[in-house]
């Protein structure tokens, strides 16, 4: 079920080729680190640069690797981050990758990691790139964050097993006729963002279409499956729990309930070393836990930034800090 819908064509990301992106729950983000003076801050999805300006900024002894799959974003999170010189070392790699990266950068202390998952304005404000459902925005129907490898989503289509669509956008666009909808995609074969939107529209009873266009969830779905979202998720989440030096903290930004509870479960796995005891009694198990959570509940936008930002709306921020080994929550 989907609680949570990313919007990422609203006014404010029309505006992306400017690079004015605002950045989601700065003010949350700049105070999960506020403590954060030295080490290594790595950002797992850099985008367009603007939470790591920000926090490069606020901590002027703190040394960035920025990680992003896309090499148009990091061409932008390059220049935009141009002025904090040696400081910034930026990688073309995804998330999982982040061993590597640790190595390839020379890093062993890092004290910050954040993750701000999905895509970023230019990705869905260039037709080219195959990400916007919108008719006046048809291009190829690619959908891949990094085009440099990887299967289009036309391709993914072409070959999809339809019961692993119908599935696909049940759990991940919450589609009540997910077999319809599957079934004519498959049928459609469509190449274009266009014939992709038309493929879902016509799929669906004209009532349906009077609740917002239902193309919107189905074109995020099957973004999730192009890029692998979920399965990339799982694996980065303890590669950056393992990461953190002790007092070392990650936050992690997500628009989508089931990234949502996917990040909720495994910090709470780490905060609470897998304890199988009663709720309220004493840990008698032997669990060990490995980091804390900052708070239960996650950070969500406030009024004024919904309003202003709209994509803000479904924005999930969690994090946890790396105890010392012995240390207890
Ligand atoms: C929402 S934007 C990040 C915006 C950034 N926080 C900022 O303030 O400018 C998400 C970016 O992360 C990248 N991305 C998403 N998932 C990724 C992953 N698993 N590994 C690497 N990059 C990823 C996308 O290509 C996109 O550029």
């Amino acid at each position: 079920m989907v609680l949570a819908m990313a919007d990422h064509e609203t006014p404010d990301t029309r505006r992306g080729g400017g690079h004015d992106h605002v950045p989601v729950l700065a003010a949350e983000v700049a105070s999960v680190f506020a403590a954060t003076d030295g080490g290594t801050y790595v950002d797992l999805t850099v985008g367009l640069g603007g939470h790591a300006a920000l926090l490069l900024d606020a901590h002027p002894g703190l040394r960035l690797v920025g990680i992003d799959r896309d090499r148009d974003a990091l061409a932008i999170a390059a220049e935009r981050l141009a002025r904090f010189g040696s400081r910034v070392s930026l990688h073309h790699a995804r998330s999982d990758g982040l061993p590597a990266v640790l190595d390839a950068a020379g890093a062993d202390d890092v004290t910050a990691v954040l993750a701000d998952l999905g895509v970023s304005s230019p990705q869905v404000d260039r037709p080219e790139r195959g990400f916007s459902y919108r008719s006046d925005r048809d291009g190829p129907l690619d959908m891949r964050m990094d085009q440099t490898r990887g299967r289009t989503a036309a391709d993914l289509l072409a070959e999809v097993d339809e019961d692993a669509l119908v599935r696909a956008l049940r759990d991940l666009a919450d589609e009540p006729h997910a077999r319809r909808v599957a079934r004519a995609l498959v049928e459609a074969e469509p190449r274009t963002t266009s014939e992709l939107a038309e493929a879902v529209r016509g799929a669906l009873p004209a009532a349906r279409r009077r609740r917002g266009d239902p193309a919107k969830r189905v074109f995020q779905a099957v973004r999730i499956l192009v890029n692998d979202e979920i399965g990339t998720l799982d694996r980065t989440l303890d590669l950056a729990l393992d990461a953190l030096v002790p007092g070392g903290r990650l936050a992690v930004i997500s628009f989508h309930s089931v990234e949502d509870r996917m990040v909720k479960t495994r910090f709470r796995a780490a905060a609470d070393g897998g304890c199988t005891c009663p709720e309220g009694l004493p840990c008698v198990c032997g669990a060990e836990p490995t980091h804390r959570l900052l708070r239960r509940k996650p950070w969500v936008a406030d009024d004024a930034e919904r309003a202003a930002n709209p994509r803000a709306s479904s924005a999930r921020l969690r994090a946890v800090e790396a105890l010392a080994p012995g240390e207890t929550p």
